[in-house]
């Protein structure tokens, strides 16, 4: 239905991207990030409002897709930040091993094909001693939430351009050799199958 992931959709995804509880993660978390800076899934530019001028050097883009790029355009140039647009797959991260110092990932990983792969490659590009901060929503503690995000996954995945309700975050982080110290996690709103929040910094360590 090219209408509805075309026209209708990036609307829908950035209206809900811009509420409240997810404005106020945003605010919490993008503040951290520092120096040369990775955003993968960059979207609407949601984010720029929060970066901390004074210490990022310039922001790195990277989304596969283009979605409303009036909008986005004008975020960038509301930041005062230099932002260069990067068109890739967080799969195959077009750079260098060990060039960013931070990468910065909200709401993204729900919506990587291969997120596995996606955080291998953040890895990568990483300086050694430098961080991934992330929000990501994800798989809830409670089994009764957990059965529900599963069942649910399929028809919420066709109607959200392709968002995985219950993606085990930590498991994830881990599997790709990002430590779990920083690790916060917890409820952002009351409709649970969508808001088990996990948030944090992982550094690389080697
Ligand atoms: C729900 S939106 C979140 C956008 C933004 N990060 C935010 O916080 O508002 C998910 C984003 O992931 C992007 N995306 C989908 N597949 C991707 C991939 N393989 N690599 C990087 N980003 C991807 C989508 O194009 C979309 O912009």
């Amino acid at each position: 239905m090219p209408w509805y992931s075309d026209r209708i959709l990036p609307h829908l995804i950035d209206h809900v991207a811009s509420i409240d509880p997810l404005m106020k993660q945003r605010e919490r978390i993008v503040p951290l990030a520092s120096g040369r800076v990775l955003e993968v899934g960059f979207g609407t530019g949601l984010n720029m409002a929060y970066y901390d001028k004074t210490r990022v050097s310039r922001v790195y883009a990277l989304d596969p897709f283009m979605h409303l790029p009036e909008r986005t355009a004008r975020r960038i140039a509301s930041s005062g930040i230099d932002v260069e647009l990067v068109r890739a797959g967080a799969e195959n991260i077009p750079f260098e091993d060990e060039t960013f110092d931070t990468v910065l990932m909200t709401y993204t990983l729900c919506s990587i094909p291969d997120p596995h792969t996606a955080l291998e490659e953040m890895h990568r590009v990483l300086k050694s001693g430098g961080k991934l901060v992330f929000c990501e929503h994800g798989l809830a503690p409670e089994p009764n939430v957990k059965r529900l995000q599963h069942v649910l996954k399929p028809a919420w995945k066709k109607i959200s351009g392709g968002c995985h309700l219950d993606r085990d975050v930590p498991a994830l982080l881990k599997s790709a050799s990002f430590g779990l110290d920083g690790l916060r996690a917890g409820y952002i709103s009351t409709i649970r199958i969508v808001s088990f929040n996990y948030w944090g910094e992982a550094l690389k360590r080697n």
